[in-house]
């Protein structure tokens, strides 16, 4: 089966076989069943947090549990109005649309949201010039679930749309572990609990990332041993992938690296960090950067950010005269 297909079959499907997020998911239990109960759709969801931490498969279990359709689509996918009416006319009632990178979506594509969320309706016009009108469309009721990685980035009047804001927070290496061994168990490898908690430890709270260093790790297991996943081999394994024992990649090293050699630990500005190391700003704050907040390797200040005294210790640097 193709990497992408064995993703999937790793993903949950139904609210019970979903591990961590719990408030997230008690929360949306009852929403859920409420909805269920009185024959409507589901309110409008939001979900936010850092990526890989299991939007896509929140809005799917969503719609599996409340048993109607899902359509997906992305903020940057939706071009013009006419795509996104497109898609809204093609609802059934209570179906969910999903829509991925929300904050991604064209001023003036989200303004045709507004009244769909709001009235299910759809305000088009017709004719142009001074013979144009506006004719209203009634769509079904739908629900709307928006995916993004910083609420922040959304506009006010969109995010107020939303019935339903939910954060997703990084998980702990117990949820990991077991996500870990439960994916092993859906690929039919044998894998040893502490080479489950190997892995989890080094995925950086992100069950994207744990699912991926266990299919590379079960490459090395069967090709250097014996298929079974044992401490050893996971060590091994991971140490080869170039993620440390904290789960820090090359781009981490890079950063943290440059920022004590280049700039005394900070504070230095994201846009520095990024042009210093090549990156964009957007993908560090996103994607690297809260981790290492997580974890307390950095920190934001006023002036920028600072690289904490635990990662020196963990680079096994020495801190710089004025910290130690
Ligand atoms: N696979 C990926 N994310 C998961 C989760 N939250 N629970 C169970 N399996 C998962």
């Amino acid at each position: 089966m193709e990497d992408q297909a064995v993703e999937l079959s790793l993903r949950p499907r139904y609210l019970a076989e979903y591990i961590g997020q719990n408030q997230v998911k008690e929360n949306l239990k009852i929403y859920i069943e409420a909805a269920k109960m009185r024959s409507e759709a589901l309110d409008h969801v939001l979900l936010y947090g850092p990526p890989g931490l299991g939007k896509t498969t929140l809005a799917n279990i969503i719609a599996n549990e409340l048993g109607v359709n899902l359509r997906t689509t992305s903020g940057p996918a939706i071009e013009r109005p006419g795509d996104l009416a497109a898609l809204l006319t093609n609802l059934q009632e209570g179906d969910v649309l999903f829509i991925d990178e929300i904050h991604r979506l064209h001023r003036t594509v989200e303004e045709v949201l507004y009244p769909a969320m709001e009235d299910f309706a759809l305000d088009i016009m017709i004719g142009k010039g001074p013979s144009a009108r506006s004719v209203r469309l009634d769509l079904p009721p739908f629900t709307l679930i928006g995916a993004t990685t910083r609420a922040g980035l959304l506009s006010a009047p969109l995010r107020d749309r939303f019935g339903v804001v939910s954060r997703l927070e990084f998980y702990t290496v117990d949820e990991l572990s077991y996500i870990v061994s439960r994916g092993a168990d859906i690929l039919g490898i044998e894998i040893l609990g502490d080479a489950a908690e190997e892995i989890a430890l080094r995925s950086r709270g992100t069950p994207r990332i744990a699912n991926r260093l266990l299919k590379r790790v079960r490459d090395f297991a069967q090709v250097k041993g014996d298929g079974i996943i044992t401490p050893d081999i996971a060590g091994e394994s991971l140490k080869r992938l170039q993620v440390d024992p904290r789960g820090l990649d090359n781009i981490d090293h890079k950063m943290l690296h440059s920022m004590i050699t280049g700039f005394r630990g900070g504070p230095v500005g994201l846009d520095t960090i990024a042009a210093t190391i090549g990156e964009e700003s957007q993908t560090i704050e996103d994607v690297y950067e809260p981790y290492l907040l997580q974890i307390g390797f950095l920190q934001r200040t006023p002036r920028g950010r600072v690289v904490t005294p635990a990662a020196y210790q963990h680079l096994g640097l020495p801190l710089p005269p004025e910290q130690s």
